[in-house]
């Protein structure tokens, strides 16, 4: 296998004292680690006139190399085009969706001042692989610099149809840069489902027996594969996480204060990508519909803050904080309230031992690519006394978790349902739910994720271009 080289807009650079990894970085360690890789993408940091030439450390065995931008590109990039425009669009939400030529424009040169600072630093071996929706047109700069590397992507959020995607002014120059990568991986077969319908109806491209398309790319034909990849967890290290986490001073005082009530758990970005204000409304249909519950389960929502830059995330946080105020007012007693909510990030070992004192978790994105909360939520359990997940039909992770109470986030009543009988399961039927979920997670883990999407790319026959 050649050097991985993966590509992100955040690089997760392991800090001294820092707590354990989360998300993408677990995923990559192991593949990067035995392929000598390196990690490349931006600094987090942003300057006036910034140096070309991307800042190079190693550690852990990994080496990684990252840039800083100039404010107003990043302005653009990021709180523009990449979360204002390609979020809300990709997570169906075209109401939310803004659209400026300026900040497209910052985007392309992010993405090309990004190629033109990694093409120095790959070998003719290497394997790139590029993540996610912030660096859709990191393959066309590539490309059009020269490299000749074999290049993957993988987009971890959904993957509209073109229904949906063609509200975007760009829509087919940005499918023809995906022309522009040998392998293109989505999370689910819904998001291939998306992506397939994209390439037929905008660019008239019907996939091979193969499942790939061919297309023109600066005036060469090549071919991308096209494929459905699941994320999963590193499932044995977060549930060691969860079961020490259950005898740490956090866990205890939450226990403690819960007296012999259920916890029902919750913890995302704060997102109005994850139905927050919907859940919440589940949550009081749920005292509502059922009222022996009151006084006898407590909801406790981990909202960790994300992308202030963005309105749309400053007008979700006054509608949250609005709603879980006036929830409690109308339930609380004066010794207990319902909604415990906590607007800000939390340490992950902190959470692993909340998800395992979490006797439901609440899982309920409106639109969600995989999830990754909702199998954590499962791998912390403890396997003799498991709690039960209530999971949106819209997250990714719906495809393949079939021991979970599927809801729909937008029928708060059906949600108040789904918490009843997760609250009132008997323990054989939570057992059996929990154990199917529990092997699925064991098979699919994110190394596996990470290989079989690599061994994928390599397979490839290559050049692709000259095959036609
Ligand atoms: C999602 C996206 C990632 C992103 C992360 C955090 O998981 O798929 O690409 O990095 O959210 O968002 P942020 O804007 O803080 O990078």
């Amino acid at each position: 296998m050649g050097r991985v080289v993966v590509v992100s807009n955040r690089v997760a650079v392991p800090r001294r004292g820092e707590a354990a990894a989360g998300g993408l970085a677990v995923a990559l360690k192991d593949v990067l680690k035995a392929s000598g890789g390196l990690w490349f993408g931006w600094s987090g940091e942003c300057r006036k006139n910034p140096e070309k030439a991307p800042k190079q450390v190693r550690a852990a065995g990994i080496d990684y190399a990252t840039i800083d931008l100039d404010p107003e590109d990043q302005k653009g990039f990021y709180a523009g085009y990449s979360n204002n425009t390609l979020w809300p669009l990709f997570h169906f939400r075209l109401g939310l969706m803004e659209y400026d030529r300026k900040e497209a424009a910052s985007y392309r040169k992010v993405n090309r001042d990004f190629a033109e600072a990694l093409l120095p630093l790959l070998g003719p071996d290497d394997v790139v692989w590029i993540h996610d929706y912030q660096m859709i047109p990191m393959a066309t700069e590539l490309r059009a610099l020269g490299a000749k590397q074999r290049i993957g992507f993988f987009l971890h959020i959904p993957f509209p149809p073109w229904a949906v995607l063609s509200a975007l002014p760009d829509a087919e120059r940005l499918l023809r840069d995906l022309l522009a990568y040998d392998l293109v991986g989505v999370q689910t077969k819904r998001d291939l489902g998306g992506l397939i319908n994209c390439f037929q109806d905008a660019l008239g491209l019907a996939p091979d027996e193969d499942g790939g398309v061919r297309g023109e790319v600066a005036g060469l034909q090549r071919r991308t594969q096209l494929s459905a990849h699941a994320i999963g967890i590193d499932t044995r290290g977060f549930a060691t996480l969860a079961r020490k986490a259950a005898f740490g001073p956090e866990t205890q005082r939450l226990a403690a204060s819960m007296g012999d009530r259920s916890l029902i758990v919750g913890a995302e970005r704060l997102d109005y990508t994850k139905g927050l204000p919907h859940r919440m409304r589940g949550f009081a249909a749920l005292l509502k519909d059922f009222p022996e519950h009151l006084n006898r389960v407590t909801y406790l929502q981990v909202a960790a803050r994300s992308r202030n830059e963005v309105a749309s995330y400053r007008n979700l946080r006054r509608e949250l904080d609005s709603l879980a105020g006036r929830i409690n007012g109308d339930y609380a007693e004066f010794d207990w309230t319902p909604v415990r909510y906590v607007a800000r990030a939390l340490a992950r070992d902190t959470l692993a031992g909340f998800y395992r004192a979490g006797r439901v978790g609440l899982v309920t994105p409106l639109r969600d690519g995989m999830n990754l909360v909702a199998k954590e939520y499962v791998a912390a359990q403890d396997p003799e006394d498991p709690g039960v997940l209530v999971l949106s039909s819209f997250a990714g992770a719906a495809e393949s978790m079939d021991g979970a109470l599927l809801v729909n986030p937008l029928d708060a009543e059906a949600m108040g349902e789904a918490l009843h009988q997760a609250l009132c399961m008997p323990l054989d039927e939570r057992r059996d739910r929990w154990e199917s979920m529990m092997r699925g997670l064991e098979e699919q883990t994110a190394t596996r994720w990470a290989e079989s999407f690599l061994a994928e790319l390599e397979e490839l026959k290559l050049p692709q271009q000259e095959m036609l």
